[in-house]
């Protein structure tokens, strides 16, 4: 950490945490909740790293005003969470199950009455499984659904939700979820995955006139973005990354901002239809950036490798117990590449989730020193601040994440939180991070 002073904010910069359902709420059939893809992926044995599931995760559904109280302890803005659609929805059609909504409900008004706007996600990545059943992603009724799905949302909480956020990282649920089968719900299709990114899209599209017709809040998308470090100099190095860079950072943002699909890795596009692309353009108010970390790639060594392109790891920096290279210059020229990239037509951006996991252990005293986290708050809230001096209009920055909690594959071996769980006890002991972040919020 540099020890010159954090440069000042706006003082309208939203500051804020995130969390998602199925990592933090437990209680998966509380309130006649259906199943989700991650419920049928986390029990089905070699998933998860550490077997375990979500089913009790923080248990925040009976804890939320515990998590509010620490929210309003933080002095944070705004909380980003997202809404479980197998609450709302069991089995992802049909009218709204009114238990499912009394819990968003309930959790608005605890926010609003602790003077914390509430951010919404309406999609992170917890389909419910009977949509899988019937194609998931795959099939393009899908997208119809997650519409339908959005507007009995806003129709119940459009009121009060300050931010609506459409999907959180479509990439990671085609590349992970639907590519490589390292999430649910575990398909391993490689570029035969684009569908998921159309129809993904196509949702996102759907549910923002939806979101119009029904609540005057601002609209986003949360993507995840990757700047790419060449590991090589040659010309076949260069185009492996300008694949790389069109698959991870444009295949969702062109379109999103009226560019169309870029020609780049070359994806089959028979699943788009006449009128699709409008739909996808439908004006944003603001883009959500997830940045972690930058991506090292170099050509395929292999001639007969199914990829245009290879992921090496990047030396030279240091790493979070996750093995992500900390690299906060990456997220500046991100946000550089954003401005410079898309000019005129990119929204105001907000960075959706940005922090690290470390193996962070209460000490004799029962206090958790996360000094590590703090190290990479502030570099990355700097490189956001620099950005923003060259001319990137950033108008908010949001931890990941409020709470240790169930990292998707990782099971809960991975902990990102500000506030320490013990998933024995549930017990919540706020971080040394979470006074330094309170700090930097309060002034
Ligand atoms: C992002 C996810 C979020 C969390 C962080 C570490 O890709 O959106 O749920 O898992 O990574």
């Amino acid at each position: 950490m540099t020890s010159a002073p954090m440069p000042e904010f706006p003082a309208s910069f939203r500051w804020g945490v995130s969390t998602s359902a199925y990592q933090i709420e437990g209680a998966v059939t509380a309130g006649g909740r259906g199943p989700s893809i991650w419920d049928t992926f986390a029990h089905s044995p070699g998933r998860i790293v550490d077997g375990s599931t979500g089913d009790e995760a923080c248990d925040h559904y009976h804890r939320y005003a515990e998590d509010v109280g620490l929210l309003a302890g933080l002095g944070v803005s705004a909380y980003r969470f997202s809404i479980a659609w197998p609450r709302v929805q069991p089995t992802g059609t049909g009218p709204a199950n009114p238990a499912g909504l009394d819990f968003y409900d309930r959790l608005v008004d605890a926010l609003l009455a602790a003077g914390v706007d509430p951010v919404a996600t309406l999609f992170h990545w917890d389909l419910p499984q009977a949509l899988e059943d019937a194609g998931g992603w795959l099939n393009r009724d899908t997208a119809h659904h997650f519409a339908e799905y959005a507007d009995l949302v806003a129709a119940r909480l459009g009121d009060r939700v300050k931010l609506w956020i459409t999907l959180n990282e479509p990439f990671i649920h085609m590349s992970l979820g639907h590519g490589m089968g390292v999430h649910a719900p575990g398909r391993m299709l490689l570029f035969d995955a684009f569908p998921v990114a159309h129809h993904q899209l196509l949702g996102h599209g759907l549910a923002v006139s939806a979101l119009r017709a029904r609540s005057t809040s601002p609209v986003a998308i949360a993507n995840n973005y990757s700047p790419v470090r060449l590991a090589g100099k040659a010309d076949a190095d260069r185009a492996a990354g300008a694949a790389y860079d069109a698959l991870h950072n444009r295949l969702f943002t062109d379109p999103l901002l009226g560019r169309g699909y870029p020609a780049e890795p070359g994806f089959d596009p028979a699943v788009v239809r006449a009128g699709d692309l409008d739909v996808i353009a439908a004006p944003i108010d603001v883009l959500g950036v997830n940045y972690y970390n930058p991506t090292g790639i170099r050509a395929p060594a292999d001639e007969d490798s199914p990829l245009p392109f290879e992921i090496v790891p990047l030396a030279g920096y240091p790493r979070t117990a996750f093995d992500w290279p900390v690299a906060p210059d990456g997220l500046r020229e991100l946000l550089l590449q954003l401005h410079h990239r898309y000019g005129d037509a990119l929204p105001p951006i907000q960075i959706t989730e940005s922090g690290c996991a470390y193996d962070d252990v209460p000490d004799a005293d029962g206090r958790v020193p996360d000094p590590d986290r703090i190290a990479y708050l502030d570099r990355h809230l700097r490189a956001v601040r620099e950005a923003m001096a060259a001319g990137v209009p950033v108008t908010g920055y949001f931890v990941w994440s409020l709470l240790d909690n169930w990292e998707w594959a990782e099971g809960f071996t991975k902990r990102f939180g500000l506030v320490h769980v013990d998933y024995a006890t549930q017990r919540r002991t706020p971080k040394s991070s979470y006074a330094w972040f309170r700090d930097l919020v309060r002034r």
